[in-house]
C-alpha cells in the first residue's frame, strides 16, 4: 500500500493509530527522533497521561446544529483553534519537510510555526502556505544570524516571531544517542557504519532523502558574510543560542511585531513575558524533550492562566493527540493549542497527505466532541465544562 493510502485508510482513525505508519516509514533513528523525549521520558509520558485527571461536563438534550470551531489568534482568524508546531529536522521525515507541512496547514485554515531547524528557505515555506506562518527562533549563530533572519522573516511576509526560552542546552534525548542520530546528520562514513542497518531496512525512505539530496545546512541560519550553518555545527551552536530576558528584549526592538514566548512552565516566568512585551505565551515544556520531570503543559496552565490574568494570549502545547485534549485546554484557559508529533507522525508516514489526514482527524474528532458536549462554538468553551481536580486550583 502506498503511504497516501495507509493514511487514508479506514483503519486510521487516531493519531495514535497514525504513529506506527509513521515507525513503518522512516528509519529507526528517525522515528525516535520524532516520538521520543528527554530522559527517564516521564514528562513525555505525563503530558497526554495528565489530560485523564480532567472529566467533561456535558449539557444533554440541547440543540447544536453546527459547530464553530474558529478562533482568533495575533488577530488572525483561524478555521481551528489548533496550530502546528515548530518541529525541527521536519525535512528528515519527509522531502517534503516544512513546505508540505505548511501547505497543509494554510489549506485547511490554520497557522503553521516554522522551527530555525529547517531544512527548506523561510521564503519558500511562506510561500507555500495560505495562511499565516510564524518564524520560530532560536539565537543559533548569535545575534548576527537572528538580525538577518529576522530582517528575511520580515520580508517574506512571517507574521509574528515565535522564541522558544527552554533551550538553554539541547535535552539528553537518550534515544538519539544510542541511535547515533548525530553521526547518521552529520558524521563521517566510518561513524555511521554502525547506524546504517536500520537505514537500510527502509529503502522507500532513504531513495526520497538521497533523492532529495540528504539534509541540506541550515538555509535560515547564516552568519553575514559566510554561508548557511552546517549541520555538524548544530549542537555546539544551540549550547550557545540561550535567550535571556535581555536577548527577548533586543529581538523585540529588532522586530518590532508580535512575539510569542514559548517554554513557560510557572507564574514568575508568565509574568516576565508579559512585561517584556510578549503579545503571546506558549505553555509547553518542548514536548517532553528538554527538561525531564517538569509539569506537563497542561498541569501548568492554570497556573500561567493566573498569573497572566488576561493580559496576553495564553497557548499551550504538549500531549494533544486528541480533540477532547483541545477542548480540556481550552476550558482550563488556552486561547489555542499547538501540534507537534500529532502532524509529525503524518508527516513521517506520508508527507503532506499525511499531515493533512493528521489536521482532519483532529478536526472531525473536535466538532463531534463539541456536539456530544452540547457546546456551540470553541468561543463558548469555559471551566463549566470540565472536572479539574481542586489541588490544580
Ligand atoms: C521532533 C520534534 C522537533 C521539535 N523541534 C522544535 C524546534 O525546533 N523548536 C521548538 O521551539 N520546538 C520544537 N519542538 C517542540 C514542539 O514545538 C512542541 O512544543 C511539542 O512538540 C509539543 O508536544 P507534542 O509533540 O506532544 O504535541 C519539537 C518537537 C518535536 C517532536
Amino acid at each position: 500500500m502506498t503511504p497516501s493510502r495507509a493514511v487514508a485508510s479506514p483503519r486510521v482513525v487516531s493519531i495514535g493509530d497514525l504513529r506506527p505508519v509513521a515507525r513503518r516509514q522512516v528509519p529507526k533513528a528517525v522515528f525516535d527522533y520524532l516520538d521520543g523525549g528527554a530522559e527517564g521520558e516521564v514528562t513525555l509520558r505525563e503530558n497526554c497521561r495528565v489530560f485523564d485527571d480532567v472529566t467533561l461536563r456535558p449539557r444533554h438534550a440541547v440543540a447544536v446544529p453546527g459547530c464553530d470551531l474558529h478562533t482568533r489568534v495575533l488577530g488572525f482568524d483561524l478555521s481551528l483553534p489548533f496550530l502546528l508546531a515548530p518541529v525541527g529536522y521536519s525535512r528528515l521525515m519527509h522531502p517534503g519537510g516544512e513546505v508540505a507541512a505548511a501547505r497543509a496547514a494554510g489549506a485547511a485554515g490554520t497557522a503553521y510555526i516554522l522551527s530555525t531547524i529547517s531544512g527548506h528557505r523561510l521564503e519558500d515555506v511562506k510561500a507555500a502556505s495560505a495562511g499565516p506562518v510564524f518564524y520560530q527562533l532560536y539565537l543559533m549563530g548569535g545575534r548576527a544570524a537572528a538580525e538577518a533572519v529576522i530582517e528575511r522573516a520580515r520580508s517574506a511576509g512571517y507574521s509574528a516571531l515565535v522564541v522558544t526560552i527552554d533551550t538553554p542546552v539541547s535535552g539528553m534525548r537518550e534515544r538519539d544517542y544510542r541511535n547515533g542520530m548525530k553521526e547518521l546528520i552529520s558524521g563521517g562514513l566510518l561513524g555511521k557504519i554502525p547506524f546504517l542497518p536500520q537505514v537500510l531496512a527502509r529503502p522507500g525512505w532513504l531513495i526520497s532523502f538521497l533523492r532529495d539530496g540528504g539534509l541540506p545546512d541550515l538555509p535560515n541560519v547564516v552568519i553575514p558574510g559566510k554561508g548557511p550553518m552546517p549541520l555538524v555545527d548544530i549542537n555546539a551552536a544551540l549550547a550557545s543560542a540561550a535567550v535571556t530576558w535581555a536577548d527577548l528584549r533586543w529581538i523585540r526592538e529588532l522586530w518590532r511585531g508580535p512575539i510569542v514566548v514559548k517554554g513557560v512552565l510557572t507564574s514568575d516566568d508568565a509574568r516576565r513575558a508579559v512585561d517584556e512585551g510578549a503579545a503571546a505565551i506558549s505553555v509547553s515544556n518542548h514536548g517532553g524533550r528538554q527538561l525531564d520531570c517538569v509539569p506537563a503543559s497542561l498541569r501548568a496552565l492554570p497556573e500561567v492562566v493566573a498569573a497572566v490574568n488576561g493580559q496576553v494570549e495564553v497557548w499551550m502545547d504538549g500531549g494533544i493527540r486528541r480533540g477532547t485534549d483541545i477542548v480540556k485546554a481550552i476550558c482550563i484557559g488556552a486561547r489555542a493549542v499547538l501540534c507537534g508529533r500529532a502532524y509529525a507522525y503524518g508527516l513521517a508516514a506520508a508527507g503532506e497527505a499525511g499531515v493533512a489526514r493528521a489536521i482532519e482527524i483532529l478536526r472531525v474528532d473536535l466538532e463531534r466532541t463539541l456536539r456530544l458536549l452540547g457546546c456551540p462554538s470553541v468561543g463558548a468553551l469555559d471551566r463549566s465544562y470540565v472536572n479539574v481536580p481542586v489541588s490544580w486550583g
